[in-house]
């Protein structure tokens, strides 16, 4: 926000917070865009000053250009000619200098690089432990939620009745809260407030509900992780952010359930957080040496430790049994040309790498995965979209991390 005298108003500018004039009446509510007619108002009440939202415009060329150089360091695996990456690189231009704007400073260059790690001790030293080996010690020591199966069960059966997903669902206090919360999000847009399960099964679906029960139940499991090994709220906001995108791209296509793309998104990255656990030294080895060399935080964990986190969740997907769609889009959203039915991981990549450039503005630390230009083919949608995915995005991300967390 900037505070501005009344004569540097221009039309168009969006205010920042409610204004009052000056015996308390209320005028205007934060969010207007100012008219002629606003502006010639708050002239005649005797506003001085008043509160609105920063604007690029404010920006100096230097400032733009620095900006554009932070921005483009993050574009040096893409095509640049590829316009849905010329689309990215817009839009990760727009919300940079907007956050610019509002007064975040762009990061050091030295804050991508490497601190110490030495304390951390992997379980699996490099050259032991394959992917299946350090999965089976994970699912060995722990297991899922009783829940997590008994909605699995759910799933799978066809016939499973409305009122029996909300009995078994209901049984999990914080699940049926978490889900209630996301069915009364503008993720649903449903006109009235929903307050039971029951009521969000005959209105989401038996089957999507009970594929977002499964997952949000299976990122129950993950809440122990120490902060120290990984910043778990970042995390979870681009597990997050590309769950969101995937549901609004999927939606650019017929025939598909939203939930599953939102859920995909959700755990796509799931990998992560065991090699996190189990390796947590080799992790953090591969993070900084992603950052050093400016190359995607994929190929780096395959230099560092001979395979990457969708090699882990595929055993893991596997041993949870988790339904063979969704972990097929989690499996392969790095090469989802390799799948032999790629348009669903095909989503899952193009939001992940839009993900990746939404972040730039918040501080993200890693460089965008190249697009798979056959992939973004397969969507067969307009560069346009994905600006309005985030626009959607944009409306949505804080109500649904407030849901879960
Ligand atoms: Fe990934
Ligand atoms: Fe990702």
């Amino acid at each position: 926000m900037s505070i501005k005298r009344l004569d540097e108003l221009t039309i168009g500018m969006v205010l920042a917070s409610d204004l009052k004039a000056e015996d308390g009446r209320p005028l205007f509510m934060a969010g207007i865009e100012l008219g002629e007619r606003h502006i010639e108002l708050l002239k005649r009440v005797g506003v001085k000053e008043i509160d609105v939202e920063a604007s690029v415009l404010d920006l100096s060329e230097e400032t733009l250009r620095e900006i554009e150089d932070y921005v483009r360091d993050f574009f040096l695996y893409v095509d640049p000619d590829f316009p849905p990456c010329i689309e990215m690189f817009k839009i990760a231009l727009d919300l940079t200098a907007q956050a610019v704007a509002d007064g975040w400073d762009l990061p050091d260059p030295s804050q991508r690089r490497a601190e110490n790690v030495e304390h951390m001790e992997d379980l699996f030293t490099k050259g032991m432990g394959s992917p299946d080996t350090i999965v089976k010690h994970e699912t060995e020591l722990s297991s899922f939620p009783d829940i997590y199966f008994r909605i699995r069960e759910i799933l799978e059966d066809e016939s499973a009745s409305a009122d029996r997903i909300a009995q078994v669902v209901g049984t999990d206090m914080s699940l049926s809260a978490k889900l209630l919360k996301l069915v009364n999000s503008p993720f649903y847009g449903f006109p009235q407030s929903i307050d039971s399960i029951s009521r969000a099964v005959a209105l989401v679906g038996a089957k999507e509900l009970s594929t977002l029960a499964l997952g949000i139940s299976a990122i129950n499991y993950f809440k122990d992780i120490p902060p120290e090994l990984v910043d778990m709220k970042s995390f979870w906001r681009h597990s997050i952010t590309c769950g969101i995108l995937a549901k609004v791209l999927a939606g650019t296509q017929t025939g598909l359930s939203p939930e599953r793309f939102f859920i995909a998104g959700l755990l796509h990255d799931v990998g992560q957080l065991i090699m996190y656990k189990k390796l947590p030294y080799a992790s953090t080895e591969a993070m900084l040496f992603a950052r050093e060399n400016s190359i995607p935080l994929v190929e780096a964990e395959r230099s560092v430790m001979g395979f990457c986190h969708t090699d882990i969740s595929k055993p893991l997907l596997e041993s949870w049994k988790f339904p063979e769609g969704l972990s097929n889009m989690v499996n392969y959203h790095h090469n989802p040309m390799e799948f032999p039915n790629p348009l669903e991981p095909a989503i899952i990549h193009v939001a992940d790498t839009l993900s990746n450039a939404v972040e730039i503005s918040q501080g993200g630390m890693y460089v965008l995965p190249n697009l798979d230009p056959d992939a973004w083919e397969l969507l067969g949608i307009d560069p346009s979209a994905l600006d309005e995915a985030v626009a959607e995005y944009r409306k949505q991300i804080d109500i649904i991390i407030n849901a879960f967390f």
